[in-house]
């Protein structure tokens, strides 16, 4: 390393800062339109519901959930992730519904494939918003049992997959999901089906307002999702699922959260030079909306800032329930 400080007068580091256009030129990273990814809320109603705890965010019924994602495709948006909020009566122990093949979620790929090119479709793979209790997979002796849970996500996947989705996303952190779904999608001929697997996906406090979302269930007993899901203060963990999932057939690494967890970004690009995608989760988006609601920061630069800080720690992607903002922001600084 330089030692700056004894270089002083020759060296001034604000040279570099000091007019707009020679930032410009020193600027080590950029966000666009292409790095952005929309997560969309499906309902099973005939109209759009708001969400109270992500305000600005609604769980769209089909019809409007086309309309959205027409939206964010004309505005350069390269992809969406879709979430089904499941109605109560729809839930059971096992989460049944997600082996509907006329779900929600199936009906809205195969409509969204109908009426809009080129645009790249995500399915969550879990069985959160499906089972009574709340977690991603079924419940055994009060845990969550790992193999007849794959069992499930993969035929899961399997429907998704037949109704049109381009990319599956197991954000359910059991063990072998992604090998068991990449040798499905390989002895079904699905050759080019992308898995983006959640490999560093940690227990955190930021998902609140996605279950709120989603409708699922809070009473998720006292370790909550602590025994699939990562402990926030692992880092090498993350390596070890990152190499996992990727040895497994996985083709972009998803990690999440995001803002308290850019080292873990970083990390894993560095250490594996894989396609590396990042989201900023719902209780992100909502300290940060309540705060633009309040005056205490400026859409604009709130939203630029946080997402740039994504591309700067090494993120290719990010999800962000701010993604028809930033298009809209950056379409205008052009
Ligand atoms: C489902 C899932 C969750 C999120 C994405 N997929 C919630 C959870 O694991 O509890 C969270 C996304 C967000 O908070 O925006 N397994």
């Amino acid at each position: 390393m330089h030692n700056y400080l004894s270089n002083f007068p020759l060296s001034r580091l604000r040279r570099v800062r000091s007019e707009e256009w020679i930032r410009q030129l020193v600027n080590e990273s950029n966000l666009s339109i292409n790095d952005l990814i929309l997560p969309i809320f499906i309902n099973y109603h005939k109209k759009s519901t708001k969400i109270d705890t992500m305000p600005g965010i609604s769980r769209y019924c089909l019809n409007d959930a086309i309309e959205v994602a027409n939206a964010a495709k004309e505005i350069g948006i390269k992809a969406i992730a879709i979430f089904p909020e499941v109605p109560t009566e729809k839930k059971d122990a096992n989460g049944s519904e997600a082996l509907n093949d006329n779900n929600i979620v199936c009906k809205a790929i195969r409509k969204i494939k109908e009426n809009i090119k080129n645009l790249g479709v995500i399915c969550d793979i879990a069985l959160d918003p499906y089972t009574l209790s709340g977690h991603d997979g079924i419940l055994e002796d009060g845990k969550v049992n790992n193999d007849k849970t794959v069992e499930i996500l993969v035929k899961q996947a399997k429907l998704n997959v037949d109704a049109g989705c381009d990319i599956i996303a197991p954000s359910d952190m059991m063990d072998g999901r992604v090998k068991n779904i990449r040798e499905m999608l390989e002895k079904n001929n699905y050759h080019n089906t992308l898995i983006m697997s959640y490999a560093a996906k940690y227990a955190s406090c930021f998902y609140g307002p996605f279950r709120d979302a989603v409708s699922a269930s809070t009473n998720l007993g006292q370790d909550k999702k602590k025994s699939y899901q990562m402990q926030f203060g692992n880092s090498q963990e993350a390596l070890r699922e990152t190499a996992l999932d990727i040895k497994e057939g996985a083709d972009i690494i998803l990690i999440k959260p995001g803002m308290s967890y850019l080292d873990i970004i970083k990390s894993v690009k560095e250490t594996f030079n894989f396609p590396t995608f990042c989201y900023q989760v719902s209780g992100e988006y909502s300290m940060i909306k309540n705060s633009i609601l309040s005056n205490i920061f400026e859409e604009k630069d709130i939203v630029i800032e946080t997402l740039s800080c994504f591309k700067r720690a090494g993120a290719d992607a990010i999800l962000t329930y701010f993604a028809m903002d930033a298009a809209k922001i950056l379409t205008k600084q052009k």
